[in-house]
Parts: C-alpha cells; structure tokens; sequence
C-alpha cells in the first residue's frame, strides 16, 4: 500500500524535541490552510530534502541546548535553503548552530510575559502592536544573535526574544506562538507560512476531499470494499469520503448491539443514509448480544463480551459479502479504517502497514479475508475531519458527536445490562442530552457519560407515595484529549432542568446525582 500521509501537499516539517506542543504546532499550521507533517528531531538533512517541505517549524523542548543528551538536531539542514522558524527550544538550537550564543542568565521566564518589538518586528512580526503578551516557557536565553541575524523582539530579561535573516529565510522566537495565551501567535505562523516561505493557504476541506478521492480510486479500482459504521465521527466520515469516490463498490456495515442511544441507529439508517446516500447494511445483533452479557457485571468481561460479539457480527457480513461476489466474479480487497493523523504519530508509524492483520481496532479477523486497509483520515486532525464531514454533508448531529465508547450504554450501567434497564438508561441519557444542547453546553463539555447505578436503590417521595428508586450519575467532563478531565462546572440552573425531568419522566429514577471528581483519580467512564 501507498503512503496515505504524504498526499499531493507538500508538507511543512514540525520536527518534534519531545515537548508536548509539537502536535499543536502542526495543528496550527493546518489551521493557516498549510499542510504539516511530524517528525522526529532524529530526522537527517537528506531525509528532510527527500520530504520535500516547503517549510521547516522546530518545535519546543524540554531540555536546555547544553545538557547532556539534549535532543540533537543535524545541523546541515539550515543549508537546505528551506524556510525554518524556530520555536522556544527550536529557536535555542538555531541560534546555537548558526553561531549565535545561549545561556542561563538565571532568569526563568515561565506564562503571560510582555514582549516588545525592535526594529519594526521583520517579516514575521511586522505590523503587530509593539508591545505584547507571549507565552514563555524557558531556561536558557538567546543571548546572542547568530550573524547576519537581526533581533526583532526583547523581553524584560531576555535581550534576543526573536530573531531571524531575510537572506537566509530563517527565523525563530523564543515564545510559543502557537498557544492562544500568545496575543498574536497564529500571526506569527502565518507570516512564517505565507510571507517568508511563500505557501499558499491551500490545505481546505475541499481540496482534501478531491485529492483523498482520486487516491481512492486508484487505489480501489474496480474492487469492492466493507466499512464499518459505528454511528461516530471518524467511521462516518471515512465512509463517505470513500463512497464519494467509489459509490456503490462500497458497503457500509452497522451493527445494532442493542448498546446504542436513543435515536442513534435511526441517526445512521436514516439521516446519514439521506446525506450519504451510502448502501448501509444493518446487523441486528442485540438479542445476542444482550444473551451473552446476560448475569455479567464485571466492566472487562463487559468489555470483552461486546468486542467479541462484534467481530462475530461483522465477520459474518463480511464472509456473506465476500461470497456473493466471488459469486458474480467480482473481489472484495478492501477495509475502510477511520485511523486518524494522532493514532498514526502515537504508533510512531508514517507509512500504513498494508494489513489487517496487524491492526486491532476492528481485531482479529478470519485467515481468509485478507483485507488492505483504506484509511483516508490518516494524515488528518478531528477538528480536520469534522470539517471534512461537513463539507460532504453529513449531518451535524453525527459531525458534531462527543466521544462515545464502542461498547456503549453496556459500561453505563453499572450491574448486569439488561434490555429494561437499557430502556431506563436510554430515556435519562437523552434527557441530560437535549438539555446540555439546549443550554449551548456542547462545545463546553468533552463528553458527558450518564450512568444507571443499576445495583442501588434508594428511598424517595412522590406525591403521595413512597419510591424506591435507581440513582442517575451525570458526569459531566471538560478535557482536550480524554487523557486527563475536569468535571464540567455545569450552571445550576441547567442541572435542576435535567434533574427535573429524569425523575419525572423515567419513573424508575427517584434521585440524580453529579460526579465531581476529575480525572485521574476518576476515569470518564464509570465501568
Ligand atoms: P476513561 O473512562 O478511560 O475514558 O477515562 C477515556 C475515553 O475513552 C472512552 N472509552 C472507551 N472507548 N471503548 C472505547 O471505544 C472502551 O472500552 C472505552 N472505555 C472508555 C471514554 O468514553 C472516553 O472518551
């Protein structure tokens, strides 16, 4: 299989120093329309002329330029001719290779610090207000301009905040531009992208689509190809990208594990069939599994229970497939995976392992499907995908959809999953949900798990009689990658609407309550 995270973009390099705002920085790239791509700062000056960038971003680091072991970098890149912008660490080993001189001066500089523009800013910070507010997260200072370099910006302690040569096409600033808390950072990389290294913004939702689609063709041919439907944003949207550009070789699988929210498997059958106009075939699985998680409790054995059973269910369509069109002299070679950009650099891999096999996100299937995958979100972001899947029309409740765990309602119900307790679970979880939407709540909260404590029942009152109800937990959560979380500061008002309404319109809740804590201690999930 090709390379899918080269694509006809000529990338920008965001060589990586080990800090953790390397992949923002290639995000921010992204966001001025320019296409990025990681790398370790391992990488040789041949390696990079084989990439053929149109720019270079040396990203932060942890450590200082002079200790044992800092990140190395080779050198001989600032001879490429190639446009490069160092940031924070980046902008120390610049200033170290081009003759320039960095020191501890003893001064920390650590968040919000003024920064103040010398010389008209140069090219990458001309026309912004002289004094600023950057982020700075540093040790060692520049203390010395390399050569030929002019200086372009100071701090209270540090003389050489920025600095670069419009000759030489090199730049750098000691701040990270690309956090927001920096009041003109974007700007800053813009400048880099669009004035010092000529890229056009090109890198749009539009222009991806038709080169994803041409790849696809020729990669497909006239084979058919499976994909897997899990009612979230990354399966819909490799799904419609790949039937934009094949039609009907693809059929797209969705299977009902009985797990699913209200309104989620008509969301699918329906309103992305409609917007798509994808061929969907649904499995209708949830009397096995629901038999098979029949008098289970614990959350692993849940877990290994629903994973299993779907690969039972797709397995079984993928082999009637697979049958019907050897049956009609046609092959079925292909398996669309929704493997994102984030997914690809944490499995330290570029090019795609050609099997699927090795892959175990759908998991182990039969020897003899030997499928290749098509993974046309591998070289994207979500922010990136979600952009994708509106541009093809997908609709907004799909696009916009929180994170949801593949084994669904199964791990919100903490006890044994049963079809009525389902049921109980379905109606309070769609009740929180349409209430969080209704109070512009969606892009606040990450994800907000709603939980059946299917094994405890408490005392409550109503009218005149006496309850003795189940408990729902809401868990509310504010995080960017699920890693780490807060518990979202939800209005009062808002919890009392959803807390009104469960108990009264699911009669077998007497009592809502709100989980606190953050994560860790608590994951998001209950189970
Ligand atoms: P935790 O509970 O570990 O969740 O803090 C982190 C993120 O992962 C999701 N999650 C799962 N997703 N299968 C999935 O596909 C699972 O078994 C699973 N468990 C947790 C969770 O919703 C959150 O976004």
């Amino acid at each position: 299989m090709t390379d899918q995270t080269s694509t006809e973009h000529r990338p920008v390099l965001v060589v990586d120093f080990g800090a953790q705002y390397a992949q923002l920085i290639a995000r921010r790239v992204r966001e001025a329309g320019v296409y990025s791509e990681l790398v370790p700062h391992t990488i040789t000056a041949a390696e990079v002329e084989a990439k053929r960038p149109l720019g270079i971003v040396l990203s932060g680091g942890p450590s200082s330029v002079y200790e044992e072991g800092a990140p190395a970098f080779d050198d001989s890149v600032f001879d490429l001719g190639i446009p490069v912008l160092g940031i924070c660490y980046g902008f120390q080993v610049m200033a170290r290779a081009l003759g320039g001189t960095v020191g501890n001066t003893g001064d920390r500089e650590y968040g919000a610090t003024g920064a103040t523009l010398v010389g008209g800013g140069g090219a990458i910070l001309g026309g912004q207000p002289e004094a600023q507010n950057v982020w700075m997260s540093h040790g060692d200072a520049v203390q010395q301009a390399p050569e030929g370099f002019e200086v372009y910006a100071r701090t209270a302690v540090t003389p050489v905040a920025a600095f670069g040569s419009a000759e030489k096409k090199l730049y750098g600033v000691q701040w990270h531009p690309e956090v927001k808390h920096s009041d003109h950072g974007q700007r800053v990389l813009e400048n880099f992208l669009h004035h010092v290294a000529g890229i056009p913004a090109d890198w749009t939702a539009g222009n991806v689509i038709a080169e994803q689609i041409e790849r696809i063709r020729e990669q497909v041919g006239d084979a058919r190809v499976i994909s897997a439907l899990s009612g979230g944003v990354d399966s819909a949207v490799s799904t419609a990208l790949v039937h934009e550009a094949i039609g009907d070789q693809l059929t797209a699988v969705f299977v009902d594990h009985g797990l699913l929210r209200k309104g989620e498997r008509e969301q699918v059958e329906r309103d992305y069939v409609a917007s798509t106009g994808v061929k969907l075939i649904t499995v209708d699985a949830a009397d096995i599994f629901l038999g098979h998680l029949a008098g289970v409790t614990d959350p692993e054995e849940k877990r290994k229970i629903i994973g299993r059973e779907f690969i039972r269910a797709f397995e079984q369509v993928q082999l009637d497939l697979v049958a019907e069109a050897k049956a009609s002299g046609e092959k079925v070679k292909f398996l669309v995976q929704g493997t994102l950009y984030p997914d690809v650099v944490e499995s330290g891999g570029g090019a795609g392992t050609a099997n699927i096999k090795s892959h175990h996100n759908v998991g182990g299937l039969p020897e003899d499907l030997d499928f290749e995958l098509i993974e046309p979100l591998r070289a994207l972001f979500k922010d990136e995908v979600r952009a994708i899947g509106r541009e093809l029309g997908i609709p907004e409740a799909i696009v916009g959809r929180q994170p949801f765990p593949g084994p669904g309602l199964g791990i919100r119900i903490v006890g044994e999953v049963t079809r009525e307790r389902l049921d109980v679970l379905r109606e309070a979880d769609a009740i929180a949900r349409e209430e969080l939407t209704a109070a512009g709540l969606d892009q606040t909260i990450w994800q907000c798990p709603v939980v059946l404590l299917a094994d405890v029942r408490s005392v409550g009152v109503q009218g005149d009689g006496r309850t003795y109800g189940h408990p729902i937990v809401l868990r509310p959560v504010s995080s960017e990658d699920a890693m780490t979380a807060d518990w979202t500061r939800v209005p009062y008002e808002v919890l009392a609407k959803i807390s009104n309404r469960i108990t009264n319109q699911v009669p077998e809740v007497n009592r809502v309550v709100l989980d606190v804590t953050s994560k860790p201690p608590g994951t998001i999930e209950w189970e």
